[in-house]
């Protein structure tokens, strides 16, 4: 029953995903190209919003993070350096019967297919990472990754960073960019795609500081989702255990959301020790030990990671704001990171109402993202925006003529309130930003 519930969830936030411009299935008229998505012009939107929200807090409200934009296709060196050509590998297995293709990891490989019981091939280890070749030979010496995370970016520019910002251990460099993952059991919408967009910060510090880095990182983070308007009661940290923990890592722990489909991974903080300077100054020959003046010693940096994927946060922000009443479907987005921020009628398409909407409507458009609707009664025009998660409607009506004042519908309570119309960009103004 569970299951079917959280089935329900899902198929019904994909449909309105569709309906109101926030996701479509990548190459539909083609019939469409397993796990990938479009995103539409909400969807755009969100994404920026996320995107801008993350980016103000670990780089603008702090002096001690540098922002980076570094290539997909890097040298392929680098991922033999990372460890990604050797390990970055799941065990695949395929039903004999059903030709179901699982990894083993995630089921009881003893109890056969979990979907036909037929039975499975021995596990293969399977790479991740896509493959493409630079340059018009199709050849081994040609081979070049997309990369599968953007963090190695980060390291193999530590000093270009460093000595161009003049910063000093400890500091940190963000990044958002694409990554991919030829995963083999991609799935629940966006959750998991082969094609996503990574937000990671690698914060550089000294060794025997790592741990109280460590917990600091851990705070911020979670803590950080109360921007996104994140319910507390949906957040949980999960450990590492030995067994879990990635090859580069000491200690990790992921910050967890309860989705329908149960407690998922969305971020990961990971003290990645050493490895990763070590291993490019190893694999590049180039000296990477940073020099602290201070205490006059040379050491390779420890690395603390924070991790999260745009994309995954976005599915987080629309289940969490997802509501049913009985009269209504609406996204309580957060007005931060609401697509459209409001939405502008005139009552009636006539008495010089459409007029005055319509400059409201020009004067909003040039700081804040607004939407006019003219279309339907304001009864649907609420609900089309209630559903698009749009948390003002501002109506021009026939007082407006007379006092020069509007209506603000808020869409959590629905409560309305009038002001003056040379309020309201004050009004959204405050409340929005
Ligand atoms: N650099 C470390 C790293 O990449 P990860 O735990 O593999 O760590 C970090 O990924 C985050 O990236 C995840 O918490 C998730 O938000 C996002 N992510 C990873 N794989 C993804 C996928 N296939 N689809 C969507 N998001 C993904």
């Amino acid at each position: 029953m569970a299951q079917k519930n959280s089935n329900n969830l899902m198929d019904k936030l994909s449909s309105l995903a569709k309906r109101r411009g926030y996701v479509f299935q990548s190459s539909e008229i083609y019939g469409g190209l397993n796990s990938c998505y479009d995103y539409g012009p909400l969807g755009t939107e969100l994404k920026k919003n996320i995107r801008e929200l993350w980016w103000k807090t670990m780089v603008y409200e702090r002096e001690d993070i540098e922002g980076l934009d570094s290539s997909i296709l890097m040298h392929p060196r680098i991922w033999e350096a990372s460890g990604h050509v050797e390990g970055f590998t799941d065990p695949l297995v395929d039903c004999k019967k059903c030709k179901m293709r699982w990894r083993a990891d995630q089921i009881e490989t003893t109890e056969g297919c979990p979907n036909c019981g037929g039975e499975l091939t021995e596990p293969r280890m399977f790479n991740l990472m896509f493959k493409t070749f630079m340059g018009p030979l199709e050849d081994a010496a040609h081979v070049v990754y997309m990369r599968p995370e953007t963090a190695q970016g980060i390291y193999v520019n530590f000093h270009n960073v460093r000595e161009a910002s003049r910063q000093k251990v400890p500091f940190g460099i963000a990044q958002i960019g694409k990554a991919f993952r030829n995963e083999i059991t991609p799935g629940n919408f966006i959750f998991r795609t082969r094609e996503f967009e990574q937000m990671e910060m690698q914060y550089f510090v000294k060794p025997g500081s790592d741990e109280e880095w460590f917990g600091f990182w851990k705070e911020q983070r979670i803590d950080w989702y109360n921007r996104l308007g994140i319910k507390k009661e949906k957040l949980r940290f999960h450990e590492h255990s030995e067994k879990e923990l990635a090859h580069y890592a000491k200690a990790a722990f992921d910050i967890e959301y309860e989705f329908p489909f149960g407690w998922s991974e969305i971020e990961g903080i990971h003290n990645r020790t050493d490895f990763d300077l070590s291993r490019h100054q190893e694999y590049a020959s180039k000296d990477l030990r940073y020099y602290d003046q201070e205490a006059n010693e040379k050491y390779i940096p420890y690395i603390i990671e924070t991790s999260t994927g745009v994309d995954r946060l976005m599915l987080t922000v629309l289940v969490d704001a997802y509501d049913e009443e009985p009269e209504r479907v609406v996204l309580r987005l957060k007005p931060q990171l609401a697509p459209v921020k409001a939405a502008v009628f005139a009552l009636v398409n006539k008495e010089g109402m459409p007029e005055v909407a319509t400059r409201l409507f020009e004067n909003l458009r040039k700081d804040f993202k607004v939407f006019y609707d003219a279309a339907g009664s304001v009864g649907r025009r609420y609900r089309r925006q209630d559903e698009a998660g749009t948390p003002y409607c501002i109506t021009i009506d026939g007082q407006t003529l007379q006092d020069q004042t509007v209506t603000i519908r808020e869409r959590d309570n629905m409560e309305q309130i009038r002001i003056n119309l040379d309020k309201v960009y004050p009004f959204l103004k405050e409340h929005i930003t």
